[in-house]
């Protein structure tokens, strides 16, 4: 695999520099692509930041439009959270943008634009944002996979005309093409009985995946930064949407000089190689595996008081349904020219925009149930900003193994209750991460007043 790009803070801080490049996703008889990066790659640098330490973050843009920064699942002050109109003006092409913050929770994130989101993010506009313990974590080696998804075209250029209005109304762009860290299906390199903190980001438009790793047995241990009650995946399939993150703790286990299939067989039939694991042909390093399990410290989320809580429901309406479009065309009230989603029966469209009215408002402090009703035929990656969303049920059964989500993946016609506090000032989305059912109105506003 490609050496990954790292870049560390000097002492003012990062500068992301957002600008067009030139990328090679496969073999060198490939023809490159026109990509749009974060300094230079995609995905962009990995940003490292310290929990609980002041950050500094420049932005500049350097793209022929307008753009913002969105760090999706850190719990930041809310003019710090990216949003166009609605929480900053937007970076004008050629000038700058700080963003400061200090980050709460330890974990694995990700930073993405939120201004024409479906064409910047699907042009290559992603990256990791990592926010390290205090302490360190008991393994050998810690590895970042930002898992994207391209249409390419014969010429290896990406494919244009983003916003494709019947893709919009079912499972939104899904591309031809999968990276991890830039590159397709190459192999991960690893020593026999090393233990990994793999952080697994999915940062496509719209690609779903469910992956399997051959001959081995990953430990589930956070999921969108948020550590969990360490378990195997279900089914041994790691379940994640668009948006998502999972940390997996992996014990390297096999043999020395094999290698090892990652399958993603998430949509039937088209089951694909996503990388491999390549064991070193020396002997293991340790003769034991480890047995420690491995333990990341909880973060400061505050837990939701369920007795006093209120509840709401946010229903998913629209799409398309039985071969006929739901909404649009006039038949649901409030969808707006272009929509195709809602969330009760509101649709906001596009990235942000001043004068959003928030479709829910909240005192400060108060401990709020939603329940999330998916009416839809289709899977909708739903994310909040600002807070992380305590999952407690799906379907009437309790969920397992603590689980807190800045993205809540919903299958169709899920009901899912979540909980949170709602202790963070300001306005916040709520939407999809499909990006074409983002941008075609399944969004709404959450005011924490
Ligand atoms: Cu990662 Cu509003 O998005
Ligand atoms: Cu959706």
């Amino acid at each position: 695999m490609a050496p990954f790009p790292a870049r560390s803070a000097s002492s003012d801080g990062y500068r992301i520099v957002a600008a067009p490049a030139r990328a090679r996703f496969a073999r060198p008889d490939r023809p490159e692509t026109d990509v749009w990066t974060y300094n230079g790659t995609v995905p962009g640098s990995v940003v490292r930041l310290r929990q609980g330490e002041r950050a500094r973050l420049v932005v500049e843009n350097r793209l022929d439009q307008e753009t913002t920064v969105h760090w999706h699942g850190i719990r930041l002050p809310n003019a710090m959270d990216g949003v166009p109109g609605l929480t900053q003006p937007p970076i004008e092409p050629g000038k700058s943008f700080v963003y400061e913050f200090t980050p709460p929770d330890a974990g694995t994130f990700w930073y993405h634009p939120h201004a024409n989101s479906l064409e910047q993010l699907g042009r290559g506009l992603a990256g990791a944002m990592i926010v390290e313990e205090s302490e360190p974590v008991a393994v050998d080696r810690d590895l970042v996979w930002v898992i994207s998804d391209w249409r390419l075209n014969d010429g290896g250029g990406i494919a244009p005309r983003f916003g494709n209005r019947m893709e919009a109304a079912m499972s939104g762009r899904v591309g031809n093409t999968v990276t991890v860290n830039g590159r397709v299906s190459e192999a991960e390199s690893f020593l026999a009985g090393e233990r990994v903190r793999l952080r697994i980001v999915n940062a496509s438009l719209a690609r779903i995946m469910a992956l399997r790793f051959e001959g081995h047995r990953p430990t589930i241990v956070a999921l969108d930064g948020q550590p969990c009650d360490p378990h195997e995946p279900e089914n041994g399939r790691i379940l994640l949407g668009p948006a998502m993150r999972v940390d997996l703790a992996l014990d390297l286990g096999g043999e020395p000089g094999r290698r090892y299939d990652v399958i993603d067989d998430f949509y039937d039939g088209l089951s694909y190689r996503l990388t491999q694991l390549a064991y070193d042909a020396r002997r293991p390093i340790r003769d034991h595996s480890v047995d420690a399990p491995v333990a990341l410290p909880r973060n400061p989320l505050p837990e939701p008081d369920l007795a006093s809580s209120e509840r709401h429901t946010l229903t998913l309406q629209g799409g398309m349904m039985g071969g006929g479009m739901m909404g649009g065309g006039g038949g649901m009230m409030g969808m707006g020219h272009g929509a195709v989603w809602a969330i009760n029966g509101q649709s906001m469209n596009g990235d942000g925009h001043a004068g959003m009215e928030p479709a829910l408002v909240f005192e400060r402090g108060r401990s709020v149930v939603l329940e999330l009703r998916n009416e839809t035929a289709w899977w909708h990656p739903m994310h909040i900003h600002g807070h992380s969303l305590k999952v407690l049920s799906r379907n009437g059964r309790a969920v397992p193994h603590r689980q807190w989500q800045d993205t809540v993946l919903m299958a169709p016609k899920d009901v899912v209750e979540a909980a949170f506090v709602a202790d963070n000032p300001g306005d916040w989305m709520l939407h999809c991460h499909v990006m074409d059912h983002q941008m075609s109105g399944m969004m709404t506003v959450l005011r924490v007043a």
